[in-house]
């Protein structure tokens, strides 16, 4: 029997609801397997402890966590709470605590669901984005002085180390050696921004040079956005800056049909810290409490998670379960269907239980 201890940090707005059904799915999956054995220990951090306590978290918190094997989480914000006390309060400090400089981001568009462009498919879109997750736009260096003065100042610095920048090159280089096509984009600025962003471009070449065997180009980040819409299978893997690589994120999901099926993992890549392991969506407070949230970005996560704890064969048949059951049409409203948080969890553990292996 292989055991993990899993940390299950379901937060704020739809977090417990995607969270709660991905326990329920992954709970199933252990049962269906026999030999995989998954603990999970809950954690109420988030906004609501924050209003009862000050803090979205212990001040211990991540000693907490350090023991596990896998950090699994919703999602924060809430509307009573400014979104950067949130961010920063939780899902921020671990990111950085331990280290999680790797944030990879799957995109394909699953059977059964529709990509808004027209003429593509499933097979058509099928990319991976690499998010530098520790420094850049988010190092949090920065303030502001004069405050609600004319002459106030606010300042945001963008840091880019070459250290950072190396490691994160590497991870993009390996991920793309990895996949069929080993090809890799990678996303700068470096036209207006001359510094940080030529660098970026200069560390790209000198990692390229370990990884013959990969394709790889450039492309600036505005031009990017067209080419992921109007030319999606020219690409594979994709390495940008922690805040290029947010929003174009957000862009891949909804190409491939909704932010609500869009997974992410935080990756320590040395693996001295457990790696977080979340959907890609926020707290959705629009539709909180409906029963309507999609949870296939939380059961994609849940595999991502697998996957990284090694359990490779758990997390294709937690895929497998997921896109029979998007195919059937078994969808929420954000993707065209009818049917509700609830009734995908329960056809995706009917699924796993019916699959023939
Ligand atoms: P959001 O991702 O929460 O919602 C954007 C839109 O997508 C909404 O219309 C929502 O209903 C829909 N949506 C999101 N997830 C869905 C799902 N699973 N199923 C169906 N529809 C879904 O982003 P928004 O509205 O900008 O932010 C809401 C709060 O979430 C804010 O406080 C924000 O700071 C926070 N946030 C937190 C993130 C995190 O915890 N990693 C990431 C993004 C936002
Ligand atoms: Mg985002």
């Amino acid at each position: 029997m292989r055991h993990y201890n899993i940390a299950a940090i379901p937060a704020d707005g739809i977090g417990p609801e995607v969270i709660s059904a991905g326990v329920a799915v992954l709970t199933s999956l252990q049962q269906r397997m026999g030999d995989l054995s998954l603990h999970f220990t809950h954690f109420d951090w988030g906004s609501d402890y924050y209003k009862k306590h000050g803090v979205m978290m212990p001040k211990d918190g991540l000693a907490t966590l350090k023991g596990f094997d896998a950090i699994f989480f919703g999602a924060v914000g809430a509307p009573d709470v400014p979104d950067h006390v949130t961010l920063w309060g939780l899902r921020l400090p671990i990111c950085q605590g331990f280290d999680q400089y790797a944030n990879v981001r799957p995109t394909r568009i699953l059977p059964g669901i529709s990509s808004p462009l027209s003429n593509v498919g499933p097979g058509d879109l099928d990319w991976v984005i690499v998010r530098e997750n520790s420094e850049g736009e988010y190092a949090g260096n920065g303030g502001r002085t004069h405050r609600g003065m004319p002459e106030e100042v606010g300042t945001e610095v963008a840091i880019f180390t070459r250290v950072g920048v190396t490691r994160i090159m590497r991870y993009a280089f390996k991920l793309a050696q990895s996949r069929p096509r080993k090809q890799l984009t990678v996303v700068t600025k470096s036209n207006a921004q001359r510094f940080g962003m030529v660098m970026w471009d200069e560390i790209a070449a000198e990692v390229a040079a370990e990884f013959p065997d990969v394709t790889w180009d450039k492309m600036l980040v505005d031009a990017m956005t067209v080419r992921m819409t109007l030319k999606p299978k020219s690409l594979d893997t994709i390495v940008a800056t922690n805040l290029h690589a947010d929003i174009l994120s957000d862009l891949a999901g909804a190409l491939a049909g909704s932010i609500g099926v869009a997974p992410t993992a935080n990756i320590d890549p040395e693996r001295r810290f457990p790696s977080m392991f979340e959907p890609i969506h926020g707290s959705a407070f629009d539709i909180t409490g409906k029963g309507i949230a999609n949870p296939v970005a939380t059961f994609w996560t849940a595999s991502e998670m697998l996957r990284h704890l090694g359990e490779e064969d758990a997390a294709q048949r937690l895929m497998a379960a997921v896109e029979r059951v998007t195919k059937a049409g078994v969808l929420t409203p954000d993707v065209g269907g009818t049917a509700t948080t609830e009734q995908v969890t329960n056809a995706v553990i009917d699924a796993i239980h019916s699959a023939n292996r």
